[in-house]
């Protein structure tokens, strides 16, 4: 349970607040970069941490990141020409670089200059990943570029997914801290189906079925947290350990087992009530099966909007046959199931009202490590993840491994299993 000014500590995102502002001190994903492939064309509006602003790639192909509105009289750029350097405001034909610099004010006469000495707000950014990726914080804080290693594959071993979700980004971040609920809201699969988890190579969902209750260990790292979920296993000489790593301010890996494909999380905060959601799902040695992923996890969305058709109006379509027929959520997909409890809730959960239990210990955990590192941060102390000799070679495991050796562990002794080496516990 937190206090109602913790709680807006944590979900408020704009200018001036102490996540908001935390959040600014990292390289965040601004749009797709499918929104903006081409030279010259259509700038998108994009809002972002609750600013509006407005992304471009100008006919060279550079592409940049400003302030939605006009200085001039407010007119939005989204309208505007795309032109080399900079866009055009319809309006008056002002033109704004991707520095934010006012470049041209064709209207005014030559001697008048002031206009030219103006600068909207404007962002820096970098193409990685199939993102734009950007950063909102003050210039001589810039961190070190994240080095996730799944920003360089080829593209058919990278499925990059972003989906709306109607709530606060920490109501679905908190999803992810919950090593408990899969066993609930995701227990809807069929392991003779096709398309369940283990036919899209995600045996690890089946395994950590067998226990509902788990053991849930947490540790801080440089780059923020690391979550243990320990199930009991077949053999008492061994325990089932999933791991999930989390990285500053909203990035985390979630656990999957030998040779399946992988999964990394991060988060578009729009504003304090809504976010979008980004599945990076890749693989570091095949390609991917995309229609599985798809399939099993049910977040397939498009731009403009990249909203799928459930919402809490139409309950995301919640089938209750299908549930009397033994499906436990009758919701559609993983994602959904995600999203129609995280949407549920409202766009803002008051967390006074909570009574948490054993199983939210990472929950809790993650709320005072971050309410920590808030002051700390006020106090100009070093953030997470932003040690440049951090290497960023994550992985999160799900293995069984010998019962007496540290869960931390677990990524060791999989890769070892997945190498045909395996280790011996001393
Ligand atoms: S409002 Fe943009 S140029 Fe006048
Ligand atoms: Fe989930």
């Amino acid at each position: 349970m937190l206090t109602q000014e913790q709680n807006m500590a944590l979900t408020q995102v704009g200018q001036g607040t102490p996540m908001g502002s935390f959040m600014r001190r990292y390289w965040i994903p601004a749009v797709k970069l499918e929104e903006i492939v081409e030279p010259g064309g259509a700038p998108v509006r994009v809002r972002l941490l609750g600013e509006n602003l407005v992304a471009f790639r100008d006919p060279s192909g550079a592409c940049g990141l400003i302030n939605e509105i006009c200085p001039h009289r407010g007119a939005s750029l989204a309208y505007g020409r795309n032109e080399v350097g900079g866009l055009r405001c319809l309006y008056h034909g002002w033109k704004m670089g991707a520095t934010g610099q006012v470049l041209e004010t064709p209207p005014e006469p030559d001697h008048v200059t002031f206009a030219r000495k103006l600068c909207v707000p404007a962002y820096p950014v970098r193409e990685a990943g199939g993102l734009l990726w950007t950063y909102m914080g003050p210039k001589d804080l810039e961190p070190p570029f994240p080095k996730f290693p799944w920003l360089d594959l080829p593209p058919d071993q990278l499925l990059v997914v972003k989906m709306y979700q109607d709530n606060n980004y920490l109501q679905g971040l908190e999803g992810d801290l919950d090593p408990a609920h899969p066993n609930y809201l995701h227990r809807d699969f069929d392991l003779t189906d096709e398309a369940s988890w283990s036919g899209v190579g995600w045996q690890s969902m089946a395994v950590l079925m067998s226990d509902g209750s788990p053991d849930i260990q947490c540790e801080e790292t440089p780059y923020l947290m690391r979550v243990g979920a320990i199930r009991k296993a077949s053999d008492p000489k061994l325990r089932y350990v999933r791991s999930t790593e989390w990285i500053a301010p909203f990035y985390c890996y979630i656990a999957t087992g030998p040779h399946e494909s992988r999964l990394f999380k991060g988060w578009h905060p729009i504003d304090d009530f809504s976010c979008y959601t980004f599945y990076i799902h890749f693989d570091m040695e095949r390609p991917l099966d995309v229609e599985a992923i798809y399939s099993n996890w049910g977040h397939r969305t498009a731009p403009p909007d990249y909203k799928t058709v459930h919402s809490n109006a139409n309950m995301h379509l919640q089938d209750r046959d299908r549930m009397k027929r033994g499906n436990f959520s009758g919701v559609n997909g993983a994602s959904i199931q995600d999203r129609a409890v995280q949407e549920s809730m409202g766009p803002i959960i008051d967390r006074t009202q909570e009574h948490l239990g054993t199983s939210d210990k990472a929950v809790i955990y993650f709320r005072r490590l971050m309410l920590r590192k808030l002051k700390e941060m006020e106090d100009g102390l070093p953030l997470p993840s932003h040690d440049p000799s951090l290497d960023y070679n994550h992985r999160a495991g799900s293995f069984d491994m010998p019962a007496d050796q540290p869960w931390q562990e677990v990524v060791k002794w999989q890769e070892a299993f997945e190498n045909n080496r395996p280790l011996a516990a001393e």
